[in-house]
């Protein structure tokens, strides 16, 4: 048996078959079959990160209803991040729908294009002080769990054992995001969230720049905002007055205008239904798909035109709920579930799914630019088997109501009839 720290106990809920481990250090040693009897990571590497959109697009319309009033924030990036982090631990049916739900490859591959953009993104951080962007990523497993040495060696950058059973866990997972998010987002996870909990994967994304043309701050001023054409609210409004990228596309029945941050490496895009009022929101959201966004937002179909922008000053934190039944509707299933989730490839692990998915975001837009951070962590606990009696009122039954003391029956009653009895 291969812990990763042997003076604990091991928890005698977790069924965690160790039989395979010399199996496993032989596939370890043997490399690269890691995944698959036939891994080959000489495979060319995919460039097309396309598809991270398309599964953006797709939870952004599960999690905001464009007819809520409530406002939205979410970082699509991490949440792929973190589920194609997770991807590489699953095997059979559970990596199967990770894979087309994320739209990615087979785990060779799709751990090539992961360290490929990771490498990217480094040495772009490393080249300017124009802009911030950083993401990181830990997937921390229980101290008692098997992991195989070769999913060990791949990951060494990301895994991380600790002791979920102490009351430190929390500590640990909450600084990690803490720190990565140039502390913008704080208390992710709370110890309740982590009861039971053997791992948890964790991606922090963090954003900072000033604005290409910056707004004037003494221009902003006190100016209207309509929630809807009756309901107004006053907001601190910035105005531009620049030369923007700019376009009108009636296809997304909206106009669309491009912010760029300082050396234009990264850009805002502002969409502005065309039609006033809930319904044009709606409608532009409806008409919204992968496609039409990409063609929204590619500069060769937008014009420099003088525009004069009015956008307010805002500050959002926004804890997204119901990310787990949004992550179903498109398609990830088996891996919520503590009968279907196969985290094989990580080690010889049963009955452990993910049950929490927490998301935290943070944006604030000013007038010199933008901050925005984002933490994404998926909880997997193991199921409890500490058996219940069934107790299931759904025949009729009898109540009452007593007084403890005296023994006095003060109520009683009869539930029979569901109908009558709303
Ligand atoms: C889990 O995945 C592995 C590897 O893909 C597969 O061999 C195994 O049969 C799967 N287990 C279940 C219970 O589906
Ligand atoms: C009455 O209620 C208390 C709790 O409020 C309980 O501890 C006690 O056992 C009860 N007494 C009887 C006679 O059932």
């Amino acid at each position: 048996m291969h812990a990763v720290n042997g003076e604990h106990p091991p928890i005698p809920e977790m069924r965690l078959t160790v039989t395979l481990a010399v199996l496993a250090a032989a596939l370890g040693l043997a490399r690269p079959q890691c995944f698959s009897t036939r891994d080959d990571f000489s495979v060319k590497i995919n460039n097309d990160i396309s598809g991270i959109t398309d599964f953006g697009l797709e939870l952004y319309r599960q999690l905001a209803p464009p007819q809520s009033s409530e406002n939205f924030f979410f970082s699509p990036y991490s949440i792929w991040t973190a589920f194609t982090l997770a991807y590489f631990s699953t095997g059979g049916e559970t990596a199967a729908q990770l894979r087309r739900a994320l739209r990615v490859d087979d785990q060779v591959a799709t751990l090539k294009l992961w360290r490929a953009l990771e490498a990217m993104y480094e040495r772009r951080q490393a080249a300017t002080t124009d802009y911030t962007f950083r993401t990181a990523n830990r997937h921390y497993v229980d101290r008692r769990l098997d992991v195989r040495p070769c999913i060990a060696e791949l990951l060494r950058a990301e895994l991380e054992a600790i002791d979920f059973r102490d009351v430190s866990a929390a500590g640990t997972i909450n600084r990690f995001a803490f720190e990565k998010t140039n502390g913008k987002i704080s208390d992710v996870v709370s110890t309740r969230e982590l009861e039971r909990a053997v791992m948890a994967i964790v991606n922090a994304a963090y954003f900072k720049s000033t604005w290409q043309m910056q707004f004037d701050p003494e221009y902003t001023q006190p100016m209207p905002f309509y929630a809807t054409p009756e309901q107004l609210h006053t907001v601190p409004m910035m105005v531009l007055d620049s030369s923007l990228n700019y376009g009108d596309f009636s296809q997304i029945a909206a106009r669309v205008v491009e912010l760029p941050y300082k050396g234009k490496t990264m850009s805002m895009f502002i969409f502005l239904p065309s039609e006033e009022g809930p319904g044009g929101f709606t409608k532009m959201v409806s008409r919204l798909s992968a496609n039409n966004l990409r063609a929204a937002t590619n500069a060769e179909l937008l014009n420099k035109r003088l525009v004069e922008v009015q956008l307010p000053r805002f500050k959002l934190n926004v804890k997204v709920k119901g990310l787990i039944p949004a992550l179903m509707n498109i398609g990830i299933t088996d891996i919520f579930s503590y009968d279907k989730a196969n985290f094989t490839t990580l080690g010889p692990l049963r009955d452990v799914a993910v049950r929490t998915v927490i998301h935290k975001a943070f944006v604030e837009v000013n007038e010199e630019g933008t901050e925005a951070a984002a933490v994404t962590v998926a909880i997997a606990p193991v199921r409890s088997f500490i058996p219940r009696i069934p107790f299931y009122c759904n025949r009729p039954f009898l109540f009452l109501i007593r007084d403890n003391d005296t023994r006095n029956i003060l109520f009683m009653g009869a539930y029979k009839d569901p109908t009558t009895a709303t």
